[in-house]
């Protein structure tokens, strides 16, 4: 919103007298419509703009409100008064005094702002603007629009939720992100899968006998005998079954 197109939507003079006197004075009126008070103006643009609505209806403070009426609106007439930063300017009423995180600054979509402001505080965005479940409330901005699997939900770390969530999706190329990093060593999130089970998921050409066969060897078979590929090597969870590979078993390597 710039000056010169504010301009041509000056607010009646009388609701401007009344915006100062509230601005201004709090709850001492002016006699009626004097000269706004001067004071009040310096440097402020015209407290008229697309996306605003002033003098506020009572009780604008109800997220119900000011909010829903942002989100239909925007929040670019809000700055023509509380600041381009909205910070308050002269209205002295900083957004960010209510809630910390809104309006989100520029770039907020980068995972190191965003995140980092979620995991300091993952109950700052369980509000209605994202919905106490995260998928959406108000805002209609579900987190799982970006990552589907993140937040993770409860009880994530367990194998039924978290590993057979990697095997339906193919494999955990979708845990390679920032999150776990590339290498799934853990990222930015310091979780590493590998500080859970050190042979998963597998190294690049972990299918020849030279790496799992070597592994196996020299480790047993306890590390395979999981939920993952079953108690007895017959597929478990994964459905991979050493058999299917080894139809003679293992010679006299020892399963144990
Ligand atoms: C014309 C200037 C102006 C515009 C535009 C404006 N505000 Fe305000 N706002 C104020 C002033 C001044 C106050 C101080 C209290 C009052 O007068 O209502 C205020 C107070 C508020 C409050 C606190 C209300 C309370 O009762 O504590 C909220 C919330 C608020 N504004 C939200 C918004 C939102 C959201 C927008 C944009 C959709 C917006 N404002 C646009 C001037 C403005
Ligand atoms: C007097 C306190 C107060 C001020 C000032 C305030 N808000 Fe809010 N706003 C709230 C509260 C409380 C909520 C609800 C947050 C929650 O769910 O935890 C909210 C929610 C919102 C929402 C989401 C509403 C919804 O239903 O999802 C938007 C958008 C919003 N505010 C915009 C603004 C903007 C823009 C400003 C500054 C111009 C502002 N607010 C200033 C108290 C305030
Ligand atoms: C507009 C898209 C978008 C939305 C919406 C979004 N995120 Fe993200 N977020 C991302 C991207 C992109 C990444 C990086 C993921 C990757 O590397 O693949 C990310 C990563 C993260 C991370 C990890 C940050 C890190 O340090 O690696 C956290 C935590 C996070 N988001 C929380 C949330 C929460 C909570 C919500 C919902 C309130 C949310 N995000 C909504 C795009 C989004
Ligand atoms: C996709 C096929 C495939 C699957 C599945 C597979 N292997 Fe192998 N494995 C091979 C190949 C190929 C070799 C190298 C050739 C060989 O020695 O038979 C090998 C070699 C080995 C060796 C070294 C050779 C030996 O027999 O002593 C061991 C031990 C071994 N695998 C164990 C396992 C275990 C345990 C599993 C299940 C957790 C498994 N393999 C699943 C293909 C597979
Ligand atoms: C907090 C511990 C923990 C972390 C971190 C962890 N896992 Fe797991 N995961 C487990 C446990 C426990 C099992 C079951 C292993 C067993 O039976 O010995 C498992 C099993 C799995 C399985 C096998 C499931 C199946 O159906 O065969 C997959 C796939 C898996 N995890 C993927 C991952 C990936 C990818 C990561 C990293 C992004 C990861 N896990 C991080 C605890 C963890």
């Amino acid at each position: 919103m710039t000056r010169l197109q504010s301009g041509a939507r000056f607010l009646p003079s009388v609701a401007l007298a009344l915006f100062v006197a509230g601005a201004v004075l709090g709850s001492v009126i002016l006699p009626s419509c004097s000269k706004p008070n001067s004071n009040a103006f310096t440097g402020a643009t015209t407290p008229v703009g697309a996306g605003s609505i002033f003098p506020h209806p009572a009780n604008f403070q109800d997220p119900k409100l000011h909010g829903i009426y942002a989100i239909a609106n925007g929040t670019a007439g809000c700055a023509v008064c509380h600041g381009a930063n909205y910070q308050g300017s002269w209205t002295k009423v900083s957004c960010y005094s209510c809630h910390r995180l809104y309006p989100h600054p520029a770039g907020y979509q980068n995972p190191l702002i965003h995140g980092a402001d979620y995991l300091a505080n993952n109950a700052s965005c369980a509000t209605l603007c994202h919905g106490s479940d995260l998928e959406g409330g108000d805002s209609g901005v579900a987190c799982a629009s970006c990552h589907p699997l993140y937040p993770h939900r409860n009880g994530w770390s367990n194998v039924y939720s978290h590993g057979i969530t990697t095997v339906e999706l193919g494999g955990p190329q979708n845990c390679a992100t920032t999150c776990h990093g590339t290498n799934f060593k853990g990222g930015n999130s310091m979780v590493s899968c590998f500080e859970c089970h050190a042979i998963y998921p597998h190294a690049e050409g972990w299918v020849s006998g030279a790496q799992h066969g070597a592994y196996v060897q020299a480790n047993g078979f306890g590390p395979c005998s999981t939920t993952c590929h079953g108690s007895f090597l017959e597929g478990g969870l994964s459905g991979v079954s050493c058999y299917a590979c080894h139809p003679n078993g293992f010679g006299n390597l020892k399963k144990r």
